[in-house]
């Protein structure tokens, strides 16, 4: 059942966050960075998280466990929210149940806000290393667009951005700052 998270939810979504993070990246980010990150500090994050109006995250339940979420918001620009750019902040799914459709179900849920908000086109950044995420957006039509370089944690990393939408609003898109 993909549904709308709520508050109580916050100490689950911490726990999966984690696990799904750290198994993510554990051959692109440094192992102190991965662990720099407890479950307590994530719940924290959610409880304020969950109260933010910018965002609206979507979970993937089953037997009453959590098995994914994604985060979605519209882009901001100028101080201003977006009304074409919908941004998906995060997509993460147990790593004891990757590769059985729930990314896709969350991507779904996504499209369907994004269609629900008016918004023409969908984009997020990930790590350029994160090689299975990137294959994950491919094969749901995303389109990398444009890198930067930032850094996680204290930690130098490149990122890719990935766009999904029509193509006359990539102009638009590229003329954007987030
Ligand atoms: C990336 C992630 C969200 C994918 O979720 P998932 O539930 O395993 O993905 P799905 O099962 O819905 O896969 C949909 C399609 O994506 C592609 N895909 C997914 N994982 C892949 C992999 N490891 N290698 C190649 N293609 C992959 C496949 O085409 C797949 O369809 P198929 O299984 O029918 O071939 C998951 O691996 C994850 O949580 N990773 C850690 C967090 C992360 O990196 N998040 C993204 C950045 S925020």
């Amino acid at each position: 059942m993909i549904r709308a998270a709520e508050p109580a939810d916050a100490a689950q979504l911490a726990a999966l966050h984690v696990a799904a993070w750290r198994r993510g990246c554990h051959d692109i980010l440094p192992a102190a960075v991965l662990t720099g990150v407890t479950i307590d500090r994530r719940a924290r994050d959610w409880t304020r998280w969950l109260a933010s109006p910018r965002t609206s995250t979507y979970v993937c339940e089953y037997d009453g466990r959590l098995l994914g979420f994604t985060s979605v918001g519209a882009l901001r620009a100028n101080g201003r929210p977006s009304r074409s750019l919908l941004g998906v902040r995060m997509l993460y799914v147990d790593p004891d149940s990757w590769r059985i459709g729930i990314g896709r179900a969350l991507h779904e849920r996504t499209v369907r806000a994004a269609r629900e908000g008016g918004f023409t086109q969908i984009v997020l950044w990930v790590l350029t290393r994160n090689q299975r995420a990137r294959a994950f957006y491919a094969a749901l039509g995303f389109e990398p667009d444009r890198t930067r370089h930032g850094t996680l944690g204290g930690h130098p990393v490149d990122e890719t951005r990935y766009c999904l939408g029509s193509g006359s609003a990539r102009a638009r898109l590229a003329a954007l700052v987030d």
